[in-house]
């Protein structure tokens, strides 16, 4: 049985390992998409891998107003409806002390991280609210959302601001049934991890083996089990969790 029949789901990010995953999980849970995501070209190739008629995409800047007002009126033009939103897209931006750190790249990261997010449930909050059916929305914040990280801090303060953006926004949604919670996955065997690891110098391999360490399970999460929690969240299966923050991490939030 599938668990997301006829529901539409936006997913921002949506080119991204981690939101490509996930779209095909909610296709294959009888979803239809819309990819979102800056770069034409991607979002097309990521279409495509996909390959289903109930893929569709988008694009656009989850920081700018006008062209995420636009994208809402594509997928309500385009699936007639809006049940789930998972605002995924994100950037590490990069790795230096805060005395290094360059004022213009802080200010970027917060822009698409932060006021990104926020834009992106700005346009999409009052048509899921008016969904008899209500609605589910999944913002992807990271282990950086719970605890420092050196050189990082940039990134960990964006994913810290997330969690008060979901907070406030679930009291919001939960009289009309819309639930908002939030994921931290700890590091995911993708290219972002990759990235993160050769701005510190390591080839993939060297910073797996060097993170994993730091693990109580001892490993990176697979992209399939994130995208295990995005189906839950989803689903009816998580009908009275809102509010909430789920790590999935190996244990690594407990330490
Ligand atoms: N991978 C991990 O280990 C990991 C762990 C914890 C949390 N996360 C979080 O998970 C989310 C997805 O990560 P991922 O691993 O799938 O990364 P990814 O492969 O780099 O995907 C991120 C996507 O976000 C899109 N994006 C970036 N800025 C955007 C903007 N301003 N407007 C619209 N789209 C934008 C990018 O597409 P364009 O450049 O084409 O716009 C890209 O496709 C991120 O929020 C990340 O912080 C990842």
């Amino acid at each position: 049985m599938t668990q997301l029949a006829g529901k539409v789901a936006l997913i921002t990010g949506g080119a991204g390992d981690i939101g490509r995953t996930t779209a095909q999980r909610f296709i294959e849970q009888g979803a239809s998409v819309v990819l979102v995501g800056r770069n034409e070209e991607r979002l097309q190739q990521a279409a495509a891998s996909i390959g289903s008629e109930n893929c569709h995409y988008y694009a656009a800047d989850i920081s700018n107003d006008e062209q995420m007002r636009a994208c809402v009126a594509f997928v309500l033009q385009t699936c007639k409806r809006l049940d789930i939103v998972l605002s995924n897209a994100g950037i590490s931006g990069p790795i230096a002390a805060v005395e290094d750190y360059a004022t213009a790249d802080f200010e970027d990261i917060m822009r698409i991280n932060v006021t990104g997010t926020f834009i992106t449930l700005k346009h999409t909050m009052a048509i899921l609210k008016a969904n008899p059916e209500g609605g589910s929305v999944i913002i992807t914040s990271s282990g950086a959302g719970l605890f420092g990280l050196a050189n990082l801090s940039g990134y960990v303060t964006s994913k810290h601001a997330l969690t008060g953006l979901m907070r406030s926004t679930a009291l919001e949604g939960a009289d009309d049934a819309v639930r908002v919670n939030l994921i931290a996955p700890g590091p995911v065997k993708s290219s972002m991890t990759d990235a993160i690891g050769a701005d510190f110098g390591m080839t993939p391999d060297e910073y797996e083996k060097l993170i994993s360490e730091t693990i109580p399970m001892g490993r990176y999460a697979s992209l399939d089990e994130v995208a295990d929690m995005m189906q839950f969240l989803a689903s009816d299966a998580s009908r009275y969790c809102t509010g909430c923050v789920f790590p999935l991490d190996g244990g690594k939030a407990m330490h």
